[in-house]
C-alpha cells in the first residue's frame, strides 16, 4: 500500500485541536453576517491574507477576533458540526476536542450557550458519524489563576461533559505556577477532571531562554501533574526531560503544520518529528487550528510523510501512538489500533 493512501485511510485520533481553530473564513463570515457582528477583517481574502504570522502571539490575536461572530448555541453547533465532517473525512474516529470558554464568556456568551451548541454537535457526530470524542476546557494563559477558577466553578453543572483541563494561549511570560490552584481543583472532587497543559510550543527569544522553557517544560509536569503535553517540541533540548517524557510514556501532541506557520521550525523539512520518534517520545500528529494553519489531521499526516520522507512503519507507529496518547480506556484502545 502507498504511504499517502496509508495516511488518508488508517483510523485515527486526534488530541490536539481547538475548536475556535477550526473556524474557517467562511464561517465567520457567515455567523458575522447572521449575528449583525462588524468583523475587523473586511473581506474572506482579507482574512486569508492575515494568516501569514510571525509567532503565537499574532496568530492569538487573530484567533480572538475571529471568535466575535460566536453568539448563540447554533453558532457553536455550526462550528463543531464542521469540523466533525471535515475530521470524519479524513478518518479521524476520535477527537479530543479543546474549548475556550473565556474567550466567550469575557464577550457575555453564557457557558451554558458555548458547552451546549458543541455538545449537541458531538452527540450528532456519534449518531451520525460514527465518530467518537471528548471535550477538554482550556484555561487561557494570559488571564489570571483566580479567573480560572471561576471558570472551573462555573463548569460544574456541566462536568459529566468534560473530560479534562488544558492551558493554552500565550505561553511567555505565563509560568506554569499560576495555575497550580486551579489544577489541584479540577484533579479532586467533585470534578475528577484530567490533566493536559500547552508547553514547549516556541523556542527562546530574548528573556524567555532555553532555560525558562525546560524549567516550565518540568513545572508543568510536577506542579499540574499533567499525563500529557501540547506541543512539547523544545523537549528535544534536554536529554534529562526525554528521557523522564520517554519512560513515563508521557504523550507529547504535535502539531507540525502550525509550528511551521507559527516559525517554531523553519519548514516542514526541518521538523523534528521523526528526531523525537527516534529518541523514543510517545509523539502524535495533529493539526492544533486547521482553519489557520493549512490543514487538517489528515493533511498533517500526508505533509510531514512527504517532507520528512517517512515510509509506511513511521507513519503506521505515529497512527497508533495516537491511539495510545488518547484518553479512551485501554480495551477500547486495543480494539482500535
Ligand atoms: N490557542 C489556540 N491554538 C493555540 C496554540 N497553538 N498555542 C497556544 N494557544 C493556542
Ligand atoms: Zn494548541
Amino acid at each position: 500500500q502507498h504511504v499517502l493512501d496509508f495516511c488518508r485511510d488508517v483510523p485515527k485520533s486526534e488530541m490536539h485541536l481547538h475548536i475556535e481553530g477550526t473556524l474557517e473564513p467562511e464561517l465567520v463570515f457567515e455567523l458575522a453576517k447572521r449575528n449583525g457582528v462588524a468583523t475587523h477583517l473586511p473581506t474572506v481574502e482579507d482574512m486569508k491574507r492575515a494568516l501569514d504570522f510571525k509567532n503565537l502571539q499574532q496568530f492569538l490575536d487573530l484567533y480572538y477576533a475571529a471568535c466575535s461572530c460566536l453568539l448563540h448555541e447554533q453558532d457553536f453547533f455550526d462550528m463543531t458540526w464542521a469540523y466533525c465532517v471535515k475530521a470524519s473525512s479524513q478518518n479521524v474516529r476520535h477527537a479530543e476536542i479543546f474549548f475556550d470558554p473565556q474567550t466567550h464568556t469575557e464577550r457575555g456568551v453564557a457557558f451554558s450557550v458555548v458547552i451546549t451548541g458543541i455538545s449537541r454537535a458531538l452527540e450528532q457526530a456519534k449518531r451520525e458519524l460514527g465518530m467518537t470524542s471528548a471535550l477538554i476546557m482550556c484555561f487561557l494563559k494570559h488571564l489570571s489563576g483566580d479567573d480560572s477558577i471561576r471558570t472551573l466553578e462555573e463548569s460544574l453543572p456541566f462536568k459529566d461533559h468534560i473530560t479534562a483541563v488544558g492551558l493554552d494561549s500565550t505561553e511567555i511570560g505565563n509560568p506554569p505556577s499560576k495555575f497550580k490552584a486551579v489544577y489541584d481543583l479540577a484533579r479532586a472532587e467533585p470534578y475528577n477532571y484530567r490533566c493536559v497543559s500547552h508547553c514547549g510550543e516556541e523556542g527562546p527569544r530574548g528573556d524567555y531562554t532555553e532555560e525558562t522553557i525546560i524549567g516550565d517544560m518540568w513545572k508543568t509536569l510536577e506542579l499540574l501533574k499533567v499525563e500529557r503535553i501540547d506541543h512539547g517540541i523544545q523537549s528535544l533540548r534536554s536529554p534529562e526531560l526525554i528521557k523522564h517524557l520517554s519512560e513515563k510514556r508521557i504523550p507529547l501532541t504535535v502539531c507540525p503544520f502550525s509550528n511551521v506557520r507559527l516559525r517554531a521550525v523553519d519548514k516542514l523539512e526541518d521538523h523534528p518529528l521523526k528526531k523525537m520518534m527516534d529518541s523514543g517520545l510517545l509523539v502524535s500528529i495533529n493539526s492544533d487550528d486547521p482553519a489557520y494553519f493549512g490543514g487538517y489531521c489528515g493533511d498533517n499526516y500526508l505533509g510531514v510523510a512527504l517532507a520528512l520522507q517517512l515510509g509506511l512503519a513511521d507513519m503506521a507507529e505515529l497512527a497508533a501512538n495516537s491511539w495510545e496518547s488518547s484518553f479512551l480506556p485501554a480495551v477500547a484502545k486495543g480494539a482500535r489500533i
